[in-house]
């Protein structure tokens, strides 16, 4: 069989290497031994957006970006979504097994008694600006949550931490719900422990002078296949960001708001809102390859199109889809899926998309139905960061237990000036800015 190494000659000194290749991989430590002198720092691996490198070994979450495969733990995201509720895959992805029904019943409990906030924090909530993004609150209420639970600091002790991730977990909705209820003005309702974490979420949302609010089953059931399918994607940019701030030991509640914060940018989360006002934006179904075109010309993106890893389909779109048929046979149909499905059905013939690899989405059909279920636009990342959470937790968990891992702390390629000469204020002329 042939050795598993790579071979490399460095053509500056003509000495070669042999370097072990493990899991399909080199690592990047092992090309500082390739210098030219003693006093030669050794070579670095250079990759911008971490392209090529894994930072992790992770037994979470599995993909296979050309086939269009996802597993959690080693289960079809297909099967998971069709007989699973959200808190049993948040079990799977957390402890690495599905429960049985006593652990099950344990854990639906333990979240479920941990929905309620501490009064101080509603009182921060009733502070923001009454037209604050619902993102941006949820941000910083769950950073502000680390006042509330200073013992979370102790980050080393596994069951303090399980404590928080439990809080964590039931505390989301929560927070989410309050967001929208003060975006829009309404009083902010509490949490119903009789109810599911679905239900309870969509009971704090819209509940408003019924005495017990009952939530229509069939959005219910299709809210937590939602949750299912956004709970983890391995090592996206908030889970690098939740990776990244808790490799510093910081708690998880600052954590999983740096985790937040990055799922919040149009080019991640933040991109199902940004589908809704495109599609706005199109109008209407014979706008469509106009406005094609003019992406095709540089003008912009496809929201919802393209992903790093998945080249040929995204699975979870495909669950979307279904359940969006099932949404709206309750809801009626979204005005705006004939002109998705027509964006599609062009972009997916086109040479430049096929070229590309640019296929929809999990975001791209998901504000559809977060709309037609009464979801307004700014609320549609709020709704993937609270499956997220359990996403960020596990990945955070076997993060802090992985003794391979250290302080995140990326090296670079410095291109700026050295030694310069200091400038008295009266020597100094207007410059052209770096960055702007
Ligand atoms: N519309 C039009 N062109 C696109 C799109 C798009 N949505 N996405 C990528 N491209 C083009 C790029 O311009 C580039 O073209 P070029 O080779 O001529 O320069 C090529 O396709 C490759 O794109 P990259 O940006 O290099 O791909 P990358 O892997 O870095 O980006 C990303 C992936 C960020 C998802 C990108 O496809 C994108 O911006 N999509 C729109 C935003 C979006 O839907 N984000 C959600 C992703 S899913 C999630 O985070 C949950």
């Amino acid at each position: 069989m042939a050795p598993s190494t790579l071979t490399v000659t460095d053509n500056r000194t003509d000495r070669t290497y042999t370097l072990p290749i493990e899991n399909g991989t080199v690592r990047s430590m092992d090309f500082r031994q390739v210098r030219t002198s003693d006093e030669d720092f050794g070579l670095m691996m250079y990759d911008p957006a971490f392209m090529n490198t894994a930072s992790c070994r992770s037994s979470i979450t599995y993909i296979d970006g050309e086939r269009g495969v996802l597993e959690y733990r080693g289960y079809p995201i297909e099967e998971l979504a069709d007989r699973c509720t959200f808190l049993e895959v948040a079990y799977l992805l957390l402890f690495g097994e599905l429960p049985n029904e006593t652990e099950l019943k344990n854990w639906v409990h333990e979240i479920t008694h941990h929905t309620m906030l501490h009064e101080t924090t509603k009182k921060f909530m009733e502070g923001f600006r009454y037209d604050s993004h619902p993102m941006s609150m949820l941000v910083s209420t769950v950073a502000a949550l680390a006042t509330v639970y200073p013992e979370a600091k102790d980050v080393q002790n596994p069951a303090n931490r399980l404590h928080q991730i439990k809080r964590l977990i039931g505390k989301m909705p929560t927070v989410a719900a309050m967001s929208y209820r003060h975006s829009v003005g309404f009083p902010y309702v509490y949490p119903d422990n009789d109810l599911s974490y679905t239900g309870n979420f969509m009971n704090m949302l819209w509940r408003m002078v019924e005495p017990k609010y009952a939530a229509n089953p069939v959005l219910a059931k299709a809210l937590d296949v939602l949750f299912i399918l956004h709970a983890d994607h391995e090592q996206n940019c908030s889970t690098n960001a939740m990776r990244s701030v808790g490799s510093s030991l910081a708690d998880p509640y600052l954590s999983v708001a740096a985790a937040a914060a990055a799922l919040s940018g149009p080019l991640h989360g933040g991109a199902n809102e940004e589908v809704l006002k495109m599609l706005d934006e199109i109008g209407t179904k014979d706008n469509v390859p106009a406005y094609v075109r003019r992406v095709k010309d540089g003008h912009g993106k496809l929201m919802g199109f393209g992903h790093r890893v998945y080249k040929n389909f995204d699975p979870r779109a495909t669950i979307i889809k279904q359940v969006a048929d099932e949404v709206f046979e309750v809801t009626g149909k979204n005005a705006k899926l004939e002109i998705a499905l027509e964006l599609e059905r062009i972009a997916l013939e086109d040479e430049y998309f096929i070229k590309r690899k640019l296929y929809p989405n999990v975001d791209f059909y998901s504000g559809i139905i977060y709309q037609a279920m009464g979801f307004r636009p700014e609320m549609f990342t709020v709704l993937f960061a609270i499956p997220r959470t359990v996403g960020w937790l596990a990945q955070w968990q076997e993060l802090l237990v992985d003794t391979e891992q250290k302080i995140a702390r990326p090296r670079q390629i410095y291109t700026g000036q050295r030694s310069r000469s200091f400038l008295p204020i009266e020597e100094r002329h207007p410059a052209v800015l770096a960055g702007v």
